[in-house]
C-alpha cells in the first residue's frame, strides 16, 4: 500500500473536520469548568475561609482589570475625630461594663423593641472586613418561637451533656451551675439570634466575599453587648451546640449565613444570682512597651 492510499483509507484523516471539532468542543468546555472551579473554590487562610480566591497567585494588572468591586466608590470626606462622648468618658464606660453579668435567670417583664432596636443599631456600627456588614440580627418576641427555640436547643443540649462534650468541659462549666435546661429562652422577652453572614450577593447577581466575617460579627456583637448594658438591659451569650442549621431552618434564614452566638435578653429576675467571679486585674491583661 503505497502513502497516498494509506492516506485515503484512514478513518482518522477522512473524518479531520469532524476530529477538530471534537477537540474543540471539549477544550472550551473543559475550560469553562475549569474558570468555574477557580471562581467556587474555598481557599483556607488564616482560618477564614475565601470562596473564588486564589491565594497562591500573583494577580496582574491585567486580571485585575476584570473585577469590579463589591463597595462602589466613594467619596473621601473630612472627618472630626470621636466628638460624641459619654460623661466621664473611658471611666464611666468601665465601670457601665464591669456591671455587667451574664445573666440566666430572667424577669418576665416587657422591654420596648425601640430599646432593641437602639441597641441593633449600635451593634450595626461596627467595623467589618472591607465594610462588608456581614450580620444579621434575628429578633425574636413571639412567644411560640421562643418555645420551639427552646425545644430544639435543650434537645440538643440533653445529648451535649450526655455524649458530646468532654468530661473536662463537663467539669469546667459546674461552678456556673449550667445544665441544658434553658428556661431563660422562654422567660426573656427577646432572643437575639446573630448570623454571621460568610458571603451576600450583589444586585447583578454576584457573589460578594465577607472578609474575616467572623471576628467582624464578634465586634459587632461586643459593641451590642455594651449597648444593652447602657440601657439597662442584661442579657447572655449562648453558643447552643449543633443547634445552628435547625435554628437557621427556623428562622428561614438562607444558608450562606451561619448562627454565631444566640442573646436571651431582658431584665434580671429578682433572684437572679451570677457565680462571684473575678476579673484579671489590668496588669494581667495589658503589657506595655
Ligand atoms: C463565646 C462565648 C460563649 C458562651 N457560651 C455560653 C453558653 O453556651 N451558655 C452559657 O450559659 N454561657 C455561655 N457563655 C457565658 C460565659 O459563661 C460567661 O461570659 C463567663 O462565665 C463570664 O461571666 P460574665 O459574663 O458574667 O462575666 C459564653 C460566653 C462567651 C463569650
Amino acid at each position: 500500500m503505497n502513502l497516498q492510499s494509506y492516506l485515503n483509507s484512514s478513518l482518522f484523516l477522512q473524518n479531520w473536520q469532524l476530529l477538530l471539532f471534537t477537540f474543540l468542543v471539549i477544550f472550551i468546555i473543559s475550560f469553562l469548568i475549569h474558570k468555574k472551579h477557580n471562581n467556587t473554590r474555598t481557599t483556607k487562610l488564616d482560618g477564614q475561609e475565601y470562596i473564588g480566591v486564589n491565594f497562591t497567585k500573583n494577580n496582574s494588572d491585567t486580571e485585575y482589570s476584570e473585577y469590579v468591586p463589591a463597595l462602589e466608590e466613594k467619596e473621601h470626606v473630612p472627618y472630626n475625630g470621636a466628638v460624641i462622648t459619654l460623661p466621664g468618658k473611658a471611666e464611666q464606660f468601665y465601670k457601665m461594663m464591669n456591671n455587667r453579668r451574664s445573666v440566666r435567670i430572667f424577669s418576665q417583664t416587657k422591654v420596648p423593641i425601640e430599646v432593641i432596636e437602639d441597641c441593633i443599631r449600635a451593634a450595626g456600627t461596627s467595623p467589618s472586613g472591607a465594610h462588608t456588614e456581614p450580620w444579621t440580627f434575628c429578633v425574636v418576641g413571639c412567644a411560640k418561637l421562643k418555645q420551639s427555640i427552646r425545644e430544639i436547643i435543650e434537645k440538643e443540649e440533653e445529648l451535649n451533656y450526655e455524649q458530646r462534650m468532654h468530661r473536662q468541659w463537663i467539669t469546667d462549666l459546674k461552678p456556673l451551675r449550667t445544665n441544658h435546661i434553658k428556661k431563660y429562652l422562654t422567660d426573656a422577652p427577646y432572643l437575639i439570634l446573630v448570623f454571621k453572614q460568610m458571603y451576600s450577593f450583589l444586585p447583578d447577581g454576584r457573589k460578594k466575599q465577607h472578609y474575616y466575617n467572623e471576628i467582624s460579627v464578634s465586634i459587632a456583637t461586643g459593641i451590642l453587648l455594651s449597648a444593652l448594658q447602657a440601657a439597662g438591659l442584661n442579657s447572655l451569650v449562648t453558643t447552643p451546640l449543633n443547634c445552628g442549621p435547625a435554628l437557621r431552618n427556623l428562622l428561614k434564614r438562607p444558608s450562606y449565613e451561619k448562627l454565631l452566638v444566640l442573646l436571651p435578653v431582658g431584665y434580671a429576675a429578682k433572684e437572679c444570682v451570677v457565680p462571684d467571679l473575678k476579673r484579671k486585674p489590668l496588669n494581667k491583661i495589658m503589657v506595655t512597651y
